[in-house]
């Protein structure tokens, strides 16, 4: 049997190729790749999990030959479905550190140098947002968790204002376009959600938030423990008006949460930053920065304006944790556990971290401006053509348009040919009801020759 812990020479041997297939990885122009069927895999890979092990090496081979391959590289420059990521060279890099460093960044107390940096970027987007001194919070998985948790601690900050539920249960509110794991966290937590009219693109504005809730009898209105607006919503884009939002939420006491998971990223942007303004008044928000600000996945910062206000909830206390949660001991100066749903966790902040103190926050704003300058782009390139028809002006890095005269299932047979042909990965969506195209830039190194060779296959 091959020792497992022991640095044998079989380990410097896996060692030198994996280390050489994740430096060729991160140095050369990767292929889209595309995916498989699991009966076709079973096949082409054979069985892998066996009572001998198949060796790190084979392993290794099955990986890059068979597995890698049906994997789609979501940093390709012609990947724009959903929302891809591309991430920077300093943070994969440093994503393989963190792999290998063990880290347990649940509390100070063993992960305090590691805490430390996931905190000096948790600022810079606390900053950004113009959240004060004393905002915090933690990186977790993803959105759908940031939201989750944002969500926990405004229920249990409502209960405790309110003395306990209400006999109509708790409500959020929020509009159309707000993202799916919203409605999941709902669910989830077992609350209701009130739908406000979104304007005509779907975004949420004080004004209908107001009269939504001046609609609801005194009992449901004070049901209503939070509103999620969004910054921007995953389908167009948009940035719902966080402004007027706020101003109701402020007055009703009711928490405010952005979700800027995907959209976030345009706090960093001069040619953007006004769409956001009413940010600095939510009561928390989230960012992804495994989207749009250049990270490896799985990472999501989420901050709390008052993070004391979700200790209460997501603590955990055992024997075993009692020095953990001694309050004002030095190793227990900030225990991320405390501040959404888990115990144990990967320092996943720690590659933005790096990639933040290797190129600084300028390098951080002219991607991200880059990426807005090639929306724009993409935008006047589609009037440009007859067959294409602009949906609406694009507010942050999305475009939707329609090809005149497509049914449903021309867009269908469009993205599969596309990926057939290793031309791109893209995917159609439906908006007020319609298939419509839909492309998201988060690539820097996206360019408009990309997104001509997209377009010229709908003419
Ligand atoms: C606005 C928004 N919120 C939440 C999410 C969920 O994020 P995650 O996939 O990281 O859980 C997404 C994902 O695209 C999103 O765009």
């Amino acid at each position: 049997m091959e020792e497992m812990h022991r640095y044998t020479d079989e380990a410097e041997a896996l060692s030198r190729a994996i280390v050489a297939y994740a430096r060729g990885r991160i140095a050369s122009p990767q292929p889209l790749d595309g995916s498989a069927t699991g009966e076709d895999l079973t096949r082409r890979a054979g069985e892998t999990v066996t009572p001998e092990g198949i060796g790190g090496e084979e392993a290794l081979r099955v990986w890059t030959e068979v597995l890698a391959p049906a994997t789609i590289s979501t940093d390709h420059p012609s990947s724009m479905a959903f929302v891809p990521g591309a991430p920077t060279k300093a943070s994969v890099l440093f994503d393989l550190v963190v792999g290998a460093s063990s880290t347990i960044a649940a509390g100070w107390i063993d992960g305090a140098g590691a805490i430390w940096a996931e905190n000096q970027a948790l600022r810079w987007l606390a900053d950004l947002a113009g959240f004060p001194a004393g905002a915090g919070g933690v990186f977790v998985s993803g959105g759908s968790a940031g939201n989750l948790s944002a969500l926990v601690a405004a229920r249990a900050t409502a209960a405790a204002r309110l003395g306990g539920r209400p006999g109509t249960g708790w409500k959020i509110a929020v509009t159309e376009s707000v993202h799916s794991s919203v409605a999941t966290a709902a669910r989830v937590i077992d609350v209701g959600v009130i739908e406000v009219p979104g304007d005509e693109r779907g975004r949420l504005t004080g004004e209908a938030l107001g009269e939504r809730l001046d609609g609801l009898g005194p009992e449901e209105a004070a049901s209503v423990f939070a509103v999620v607006a969004s910054a921007g919503a995953t389908n167009a884009g948009t940035v719902d008006d966080l402004a007027s939002v706020a101003e109701v939420c402020a007055d009703r006491e009711i928490w405010f949460h952005v979700d800027g998971a995907y959209g976030g990223a345009g706090l960093a942007a001069p040619s953007v930053r006004d769409r956001f303004r009413g940010i600095e008044r939510a009561d928390s928000f989230i960012v992804d920065p495994h989207k749009w600000l250049f990270a490896p996945y799985d990472c999501c910062a989420l901050v709390y304006r008052e993070p004391t206000r979700a200790h209460g909830v997501f603590r955990q206390e055992a024997g075993y944790l009692d020095t953990v949660n001694q309050p004002e001991a030095e190793w227990s100066e900030w225990n991320p556990a405390d501040y959404a749903y888990h115990l144990s966790r990967r320092a996943r902040g720690l590659p933005l971290w790096f990639s933040l103190a290797t190129y600084g926050t300028e390098a951080y704003r002219d991607a991200i401006e880059q990426v807005l300058a090639l929306t724009r782009e993409t935008a006047e390139e589609i009037r440009t053509r007859d067959e294409l028809e602009l949906v609406m002006d694009p507010e942050l890095s999305v475009v939707l348009f329609r090809r005149r005269g497509w049914g449903d299932a021309d867009y269908e047979a469009w993205w599969r040919r596309l990926l057939e042909a290793q031309i791109a990965f893209v995917q159609p969506t439906t908006w007020k009801g319609e298939k419509l195209a839909r492309l998201c830039f988060v690539n820097p190194r996206t360019t408009i020759d990309h997104v001509r060779a997209v377009l010229g296959t709908m003419s």
